[in-house]
Protein backbone atom coordinates (compact mmCIF):
# COMPACT_ATOMS: atom_id res chain seq x y z
CA UNK A 1 0.00 0.00 0.00
CA UNK A 2 1.36 3.69 -0.79
CA UNK A 3 1.09 6.12 1.67
CA UNK A 4 1.28 10.00 1.30
CA UNK A 5 1.83 11.74 4.80
CA UNK A 6 0.13 15.77 4.53
CA UNK A 7 2.03 17.64 6.99
CA UNK A 8 2.81 21.39 7.72
CA UNK A 9 5.16 21.68 10.51
CA UNK A 10 7.64 20.16 12.20
CA UNK A 11 7.08 16.49 11.53
CA UNK A 12 7.77 14.83 14.28
CA UNK A 13 5.04 12.58 13.46
CA UNK A 14 6.23 11.96 10.21
CA UNK A 15 9.48 11.06 11.60
CA UNK A 16 7.76 8.32 13.95
CA UNK A 17 5.85 6.82 10.78
CA UNK A 18 8.87 6.93 8.54
CA UNK A 19 10.86 5.29 11.21
CA UNK A 20 8.55 2.42 11.93
CA UNK A 21 7.97 1.52 7.85
CA UNK A 22 11.57 2.35 7.22
CA UNK A 23 11.73 -0.99 10.16
CA UNK A 24 9.45 -2.24 8.09
CA UNK A 25 6.57 -2.38 11.48
CA UNK A 26 4.18 -1.08 9.12
CA UNK A 27 4.57 -3.13 6.03
CA UNK A 28 3.81 -0.59 3.29
CA UNK A 29 5.61 2.67 1.21
CA UNK A 30 5.86 5.75 2.52
CA UNK A 31 5.80 7.15 -0.86
CA UNK A 32 4.78 10.89 -0.71
CA UNK A 33 5.05 13.85 1.59
CA UNK A 34 2.68 16.90 0.99
CA UNK A 35 3.33 19.92 2.61
CA UNK A 36 1.56 23.20 2.36
CA UNK A 37 4.62 25.41 4.18
CA UNK A 38 8.05 26.04 2.43
CA UNK A 39 9.57 26.80 5.84
CA UNK A 40 8.31 23.33 7.80
CA UNK A 41 10.91 20.91 8.91
CA UNK A 42 9.06 18.15 8.12
CA UNK A 43 10.64 18.76 4.16
CA UNK A 44 14.40 18.09 5.71
CA UNK A 45 12.87 14.92 7.37
CA UNK A 46 11.15 13.75 4.40
CA UNK A 47 14.85 14.39 2.49
CA UNK A 48 16.70 12.58 5.18
CA UNK A 49 14.50 9.50 4.63
CA UNK A 50 14.71 9.85 1.05
CA UNK A 51 10.79 10.81 0.70
CA UNK A 52 9.05 12.49 -1.92
CA UNK A 53 7.79 16.11 -1.45
CA UNK A 54 5.03 17.76 -3.15
CA UNK A 55 5.43 21.47 -1.64
CA UNK A 56 1.73 22.91 -2.64
CA UNK A 57 1.54 26.39 -1.69
CA UNK A 58 -2.35 27.35 -1.21
CA UNK A 59 -1.30 30.68 -2.57
CA UNK A 60 -0.50 29.59 -5.59
CA UNK A 61 -4.01 28.56 -6.91
CA UNK A 62 -7.38 30.89 -7.41
CA UNK A 63 -9.16 29.29 -4.91
CA UNK A 64 -9.66 26.16 -3.03
CA UNK A 65 -11.15 23.57 -5.52
CA UNK A 66 -8.14 24.45 -7.52
CA UNK A 67 -5.68 23.95 -4.79
CA UNK A 68 -7.15 20.46 -3.80
CA UNK A 69 -7.38 19.47 -7.79
CA UNK A 70 -3.54 19.68 -7.91
CA UNK A 71 -3.41 17.44 -4.80
CA UNK A 72 -5.62 14.93 -5.95
CA UNK A 73 -3.85 14.95 -9.48
CA UNK A 74 -0.82 13.84 -7.39
CA UNK A 75 -2.26 11.29 -5.31
CA UNK A 76 -3.60 10.15 -8.23
CA UNK A 77 -0.17 9.78 -9.97
CA UNK A 78 1.35 8.25 -6.99
CA UNK A 79 -1.23 5.82 -6.96
CA UNK A 80 -1.69 6.64 -2.58
CA UNK A 81 -4.17 4.83 -0.71
CA UNK A 82 -3.86 6.09 2.47
CA UNK A 83 -3.86 9.35 3.18
CA UNK A 84 -2.19 10.26 6.74
CA UNK A 85 -2.97 13.79 8.33
CA UNK A 86 -0.01 14.74 10.48
CA UNK A 87 -0.48 18.30 11.68
CA UNK A 88 -1.75 19.32 8.13
CA UNK A 89 -3.35 22.80 9.30
CA UNK A 90 -5.49 23.36 6.96
CA UNK A 91 -9.11 22.29 6.72
CA UNK A 92 -9.89 19.78 3.72
CA UNK A 93 -13.26 20.56 2.14
CA UNK A 94 -16.23 18.09 2.13
CA UNK A 95 -15.40 17.19 -1.77
CA UNK A 96 -12.34 15.95 -0.72
CA UNK A 97 -13.28 14.11 1.87
CA UNK A 98 -15.96 12.58 0.58
CA UNK A 99 -13.75 11.41 -2.34
CA UNK A 100 -11.47 9.70 0.12
CA UNK A 101 -14.05 8.16 2.62
CA UNK A 102 -12.16 6.05 4.82
CA UNK A 103 -9.17 6.45 2.90
CA UNK A 104 -8.12 9.78 5.17
CA UNK A 105 -6.59 9.50 8.67
CA UNK A 106 -5.50 12.05 11.24
CA UNK A 107 -3.83 12.24 14.66
CA UNK A 108 -5.53 14.60 16.98
CA UNK A 109 -3.59 15.42 20.43
CA UNK A 110 -6.87 15.03 22.64
CA UNK A 111 -9.29 12.80 23.43
CA UNK A 112 -11.57 13.25 20.75
CA UNK A 113 -14.91 14.99 21.15
CA UNK A 114 -12.76 17.15 23.76
CA UNK A 115 -10.47 20.47 22.55
CA UNK A 116 -11.05 20.04 18.96
CA UNK A 117 -8.87 22.75 17.09
CA UNK A 118 -5.19 23.82 16.25
CA UNK A 119 -4.79 24.07 20.28
CA UNK A 120 -5.59 20.97 21.86
CA UNK A 121 -2.93 20.66 24.47
CA UNK A 122 -2.93 23.86 25.54
CA UNK A 123 -6.71 24.25 25.57
CA UNK A 124 -6.88 20.95 27.75
CA UNK A 125 -3.84 22.35 30.11
CA UNK A 126 -5.65 25.59 30.65
CA UNK A 127 -8.94 24.36 31.27
CA UNK A 128 -7.64 22.38 33.89
CA UNK A 129 -8.73 19.14 33.01
CA UNK A 130 -7.23 16.05 35.11
CA UNK A 131 -7.35 13.50 32.08
CA UNK A 132 -6.35 14.51 28.29
CA UNK A 133 -4.78 12.55 25.34
CA UNK A 134 -4.17 11.79 21.93
CA UNK A 135 -6.59 10.21 18.97
CA UNK A 136 -6.50 8.86 15.92
CA UNK A 137 -9.44 8.40 13.75
CA UNK A 138 -10.81 8.32 10.37
CA UNK A 139 -11.76 11.77 8.62
CA UNK A 140 -15.37 12.64 7.88
CA UNK A 141 -16.36 16.04 7.05
CA UNK A 142 -16.00 17.68 10.39
CA UNK A 143 -13.39 19.30 11.72
CA UNK A 144 -11.37 16.64 14.02
CA UNK A 145 -14.14 14.07 13.63
CA UNK A 146 -14.85 10.73 12.42
CA UNK A 147 -14.87 7.14 13.73
CA UNK A 148 -11.99 6.85 15.95
CA UNK A 149 -9.12 4.25 14.91
CA UNK A 150 -7.19 4.56 18.19
CA UNK A 151 -7.09 6.62 21.82
CA UNK A 152 -5.36 6.58 24.51
CA UNK A 153 -5.53 8.85 27.74
CA UNK A 154 -3.33 10.64 29.70
CA UNK A 155 -3.48 11.71 33.35
CA UNK A 156 -2.63 15.58 33.75
CA UNK A 157 -0.22 15.28 36.88
CA UNK A 158 -0.79 18.26 39.57
CA UNK A 159 2.88 19.47 38.42
CA UNK A 160 2.46 19.56 35.06
CA UNK A 161 3.90 22.17 32.85
CA UNK A 162 2.58 23.17 29.53
CA UNK A 163 5.87 22.00 28.28
CA UNK A 164 5.95 18.58 30.39
CA UNK A 165 2.27 18.18 29.11
CA UNK A 166 3.49 18.34 25.13
CA UNK A 167 6.26 15.88 25.69
CA UNK A 168 3.95 13.30 26.88
CA UNK A 169 1.51 13.77 24.42
CA UNK A 170 4.15 13.71 21.57
CA UNK A 171 5.68 10.70 22.72
CA UNK A 172 1.86 8.97 22.93
CA UNK A 173 1.31 10.62 19.20
CA UNK A 174 4.37 8.42 18.09
CA UNK A 175 3.56 5.28 19.29
CA UNK A 176 -0.31 5.50 18.87
CA UNK A 177 0.09 6.95 15.36
CA UNK A 178 2.37 3.88 13.62
CA UNK A 179 0.19 1.60 15.77
CA UNK A 180 -3.38 2.67 14.05
CA UNK A 181 -1.45 3.00 10.77
CA UNK A 182 -0.42 -0.27 10.82
CA UNK A 183 -3.70 -1.41 11.74
CA UNK A 184 -5.19 0.14 8.41
CA UNK A 185 -2.68 -1.65 6.12
CA UNK A 186 -3.85 -4.67 7.58
CA UNK A 187 -7.32 -4.01 7.07
CA UNK A 188 -8.04 -4.68 10.71
CA UNK A 189 -10.32 -2.15 11.25
CA UNK A 190 -14.02 -1.48 11.00
CA UNK A 191 -16.50 1.15 10.87
CA UNK A 192 -19.75 0.17 12.07
CA UNK A 193 -19.24 -3.74 11.27
CA UNK A 194 -18.32 -3.36 7.98
CA UNK A 195 -14.37 -3.77 7.45
CA UNK A 196 -12.50 -1.19 5.96
CA UNK A 197 -9.28 -1.77 3.78
CA UNK A 198 -8.39 2.17 1.85
CA UNK A 199 -6.25 -0.33 -1.17
CA UNK A 200 -10.15 -1.85 -1.97
CA UNK A 201 -12.04 1.54 -2.17
C1 LIG B 1 0.55 16.91 16.51
O1 LIG B 1 0.55 17.09 17.90
C2 LIG B 1 -0.83 16.59 16.02
O2 LIG B 1 -1.58 15.84 16.93
C3 LIG B 1 -1.41 17.98 15.83
O3 LIG B 1 -0.36 18.69 15.24
C4 LIG B 1 0.88 18.24 15.79
C5 LIG B 1 1.88 18.05 14.67
O4 LIG B 1 3.15 17.80 15.21
N1 LIG B 1 -2.59 17.97 15.03
C6 LIG B 1 -3.67 18.69 15.30
O5 LIG B 1 -3.75 19.47 16.22
C7 LIG B 1 -4.85 18.46 14.35
N2 LIG B 1 -6.00 19.15 14.78
P1 LIG B 1 4.33 17.24 14.30
O6 LIG B 1 4.46 18.22 13.12
O7 LIG B 1 5.53 17.28 15.17
O8 LIG B 1 3.97 15.86 13.86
Amino acid sequence: MRIAVFASGRGSNFNAIAKAIKSQKIKASLALLICDNPDAAVILKAKRFGVKTFLIKRADYKDKPDFENKIIQVLQEEKISLIVLAGFMRILSNDFVLRFKNKIINIHPSLLPAFKGSHAILDAFNYGAKVTGVTVHFVDELMDHGPIILQQALKIEENDTLESLEAKIHKIEHRLYPEAIRLCVQARLKIKGRKVHPALH
